[in-house]
């Protein structure tokens, strides 16, 4: 049977691969090692009894929106809210990328902003980072020079060498860049810099966007719910690409109630970040390379004990360890990267890395 024609640009690209494997130990996709709390739950369950199932959700989730702007210090009306924050850098995508435009990212960093970008036919420049994974300054200026983007992606800290941006930076693309700039800050909690500040300042910049998410620190992966803080004036060019009631109405929920227990997810984010002390020192006492991280996950390398990067992953997983293999990276050879799980997990994966590196 013959089968229908896809768009040429989409069959020559590559879905988002991250393998879903049963095993004990997941550590692969930066996901909080610890579901909310109880309480949590249980406020969740009464709430979403009272919901209207037969009515459309709130379109503008505007409860939603007023709790994560008092969260922030900032106005409801800069905040967008979507399914996850991939769904609002899909929503950037449509709103400043398409045809004829031009989007930066800088690699290694997350791969999703130059897939998502080009599902709109926008087309993506990469450009690099130092041998520390930092942009540097002359690099961002001749990209945007050479390039002038309509969109430039930052990652803070970046996925997944877990190197923060600094304000220098997030400042310097701001005022060269002749379009949006946008930060992401998915492990922006863990990270001692955030971009959000610069958005409060009196003259705060009309081209910056700062995403975050609730999938990790806020431990809700499974609700697929993210946002932005973004200049007012962008909030109705997003209602032009996003569907009617994105949203629905047990999201809007699951979000205002999490954001009630906003002490235990700043103590769980204290327990992970000490855990990723904890698991750097056993790595390097190990001889592996590990790189300086300000999120919930670290990334290492592997050269230096004679291991292939590649062989590591599979000796790993052959233990029931699955962590994210990103040695095939350009710029990452023999590079892997761990989320931080619990301390058992933890244990686990120091454990059977000791074996296999032997
Ligand atoms: C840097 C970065 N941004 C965005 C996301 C997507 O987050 P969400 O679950 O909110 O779509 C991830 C997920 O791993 C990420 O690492």
């Amino acid at each position: 049977m013959k089968r229908p024609l896809v768009r040429d640009d989409l069959r020559s690209m590559d879905g988002y691969h991250s393998p879903q494997v049963e095993v004990k130990v997941r550590l692969n996709t930066n996901e909080a090692p610890l579901a909310p709390p109880e309480e949590f739950q249980a406020a969740f369950l009464a709430e979403a009894t009272k919901v209207d199932w037969h009515r459309y959700p709130d379109r503008v989730a505007q409860s939603l929106r007023e709790e994560l702007a008092d969260l922030h210090e900032v106005e409801a009306g800069q905040i967008f809210v979507a399914n996850g924050s991939n769904e609002v850098l899909q929503t950037l995508c449509l709103t400043f990328g398409g045809h004829g435009r031009t989007a930066v990212t800088f690699e290694p960093t997350y791969a999703m902003y130059g897939q998502i970008a080009r599902t709109t036919q926008c087309r993506v420049v990469e450009a690099g980072r130092d041998k520390d994974f930092r942009i540097s300054e002359s690099e961002l200026e001749a990209i945007i020079d050479s390039e002038r983007p309509d969109l430039l992606f930052l990652c803070s800290p970046n996925n997944p060498t877990g190197t923060p941006e600094s304000l220098e930076i997030v400042e310097l693309a701001v005022s060269k860049s002749p379009g949006v700039v946008v930060v992401d800050e998915a492990y922006g909690q863990f990270a001692d810099f955030t971009a959000i500040e610069t958005l409060k300042q009196t003259e705060a910049p009309e081209s910056l966007v700062v995403t975050r998410t609730f999938s990790k620190t806020w431990s809700m992966a499974g609700v697929r719910l993210g946002y932005c803080v973004a200049p007012p004036w962008m909030l109705p060019e997003f209602e032009k690409v996003i569907l009617p009631y994105h949203l629905d109405s047990l999201k809007q929920i699951a979000g205002r109630i999490a954001l009630r227990f906003r002490d235990e997810m700043e103590q769980r984010v204290a327990q992970i970040s000490a855990e990723r002390q904890r698991i750097a020192e056993a790595l390097s006492a190990l001889g592996l390379e590990v790189f300086p991280s300000q999120a919930n996950f670290l990334m290492f390398r592997t050269t230096e004990c004679g291991v292939d990067g590649n062989e590591l992953w599979h000796r790993l997983l052959a233990q029931s360890i699955l962590v994210r293999n990103c040695s095939n990276w350009p710029g990452l050879a023999d590079c892997l990267r761990v989320t931080v799980g619990t301390a058992n997990e933890n244990d686990s994966f120091i454990e059977a890395l000791e074996g296999a590196i032997k």
